[in-house]
């Protein structure tokens, strides 16, 4: 996982080392498309995770228009939410000798070897959205997405209103709909969400269940359903993504309960379906986490071909939303 102090102090060498291999492999490659200017056209090997949520669409489309704008080549590979699709798909680009690569690691853990082979063939690699552990950090050069333990906090944080806003006295029951297992967002929002409460709350508030939607609107239909047949009296949603608060919102009315009254509910995203929902008065409040990384991607991707020095996390501006601001937010919503 993401240690700020390690990154600070390996990015500039850790880009620049990766910049001229880069350049290094330029020399000697001859069959590049020429771009603007005579320089070699970047050829991008981007591995996605899947497209298991509003937010996922969302990003990808931003990756493939920001790859079109800026003029690269983009070879694009979608997972489906599966580790060794995604290191087949590295192994490819490694094979194909790409410029630079990008992805979206669907866990934490298990990318050492690969990302081994990359550097062995001094294939720079770009984190976008999601964090690896990896015991060795020159592995890769930089990440470029959200802080996701602060996004726990900050829904935490924002939990405190709307139990305020509501008037809610007494015991918090709070059921967790976490995401894919093992993957950054999961264990990372999970821990924010949990250092708050364990610092402010220990004693009226209580997460009594919690398992994995897989971030899918399937996930969190099916087991919102179960955790209401095994907790009736939760209080509060925690969805670690909108799309499982949309699927448990189903789940609580077939239960004959209101969603955003009976069961007071935060969720992480900020997409369209989100805000929707939360207009309709059935999500209380939305921690944005926000998919338009494509353009800083590239932007970051052809400093790293060129060996000029990147930060170590290139973090996203991202906003929270309480109910009565749904209505007016959502015209502008981009994604
Ligand atoms: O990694 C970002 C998370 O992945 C988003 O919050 C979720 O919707 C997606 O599937």
């Amino acid at each position: 996982m993401l240690n700020r102090r390690n990154f600070l102090t390996a990015a500039v060498g850790v880009a620049a080392a990766g910049g001229l291999a880069a350049c290094a492999k330029e020399d000697k490659a001859s069959t590049g498309t020429s771009g603007g200017g005579g320089s070699k056209t970047i050829t991008l090997g981007f591995s996605q995770v899947g497209s298991e949520s509003g937010w996922r669409s969302a990003n990808t489309d931003s990756v493939k228009s920001a790859a079109k704008e800026a003029g690269y080549n983009l070879k694009f590979s979608d997972a489906q939410q599966k580790q060794e699709n995604q290191i087949s798909a590295i192994r490819s680009y490694i094979a194909q000798k790409v410029d630079v690569i990008a992805f979206s690691p669907v866990v934490v853990t298990g990318w050492d070897a690969v990302l081994k082979e990359a550097k062995a063939k001094n294939i720079p690699v770009v984190l976008t959205d999601r964090s690896v552990e990896t015991s060795d950090q020159s592995l890769y050069v930089t990440l470029v997405g959200s802080d996701f333990t602060d996004e726990g906090r900050r829904a935490a944080k924002i939990l405190e209103k709307v139990l305020e806003k509501a008037g809610h006295k007494g015991a918090v029951k709070i059921a967790q709909l976490e995401g894919t297992t093992g993957a950054a967002p999961a264990i990372e929002r999970a821990k924010g969400f949990k250092e708050v409460m364990d610092a402010s709350h220990k004693d009226d508030w209580k997460i009594v269940v919690s398992q994995t939607g897989d971030f899918t609107r399937a996930g969190g239909k099916q087991v919102m359903a179960a955790f209401l047949q095994s907790n009736p009296d939760i209080n509060v949603l925690f969805a670690h993504n909108d799309d499982m608060a949309i699927g448990a919102i189903q789940s609580i009315e077939a239960a004959g309960k209101k969603p955003g009254k009976d069961i007071l509910i935060v969720s992480i995203d900020g997409v369209k379906d989100g805000f929707v929902a939360m207009s309709e008065g059935k999500i209380n409040a939305i921690v944005e986490c926000n998919p338009l990384l494509g353009p800083q991607l590239m932007d970051v991707v052809k400093k790293v071909k060129n060996g000029e020095p990147v930060e170590r996390w290139i973090k996203t501006k991202e906003g929270d939303f309480m109910q009565d601001q749904a209505k007016a937010a959502l015209p502008s919503r981009k994604y």
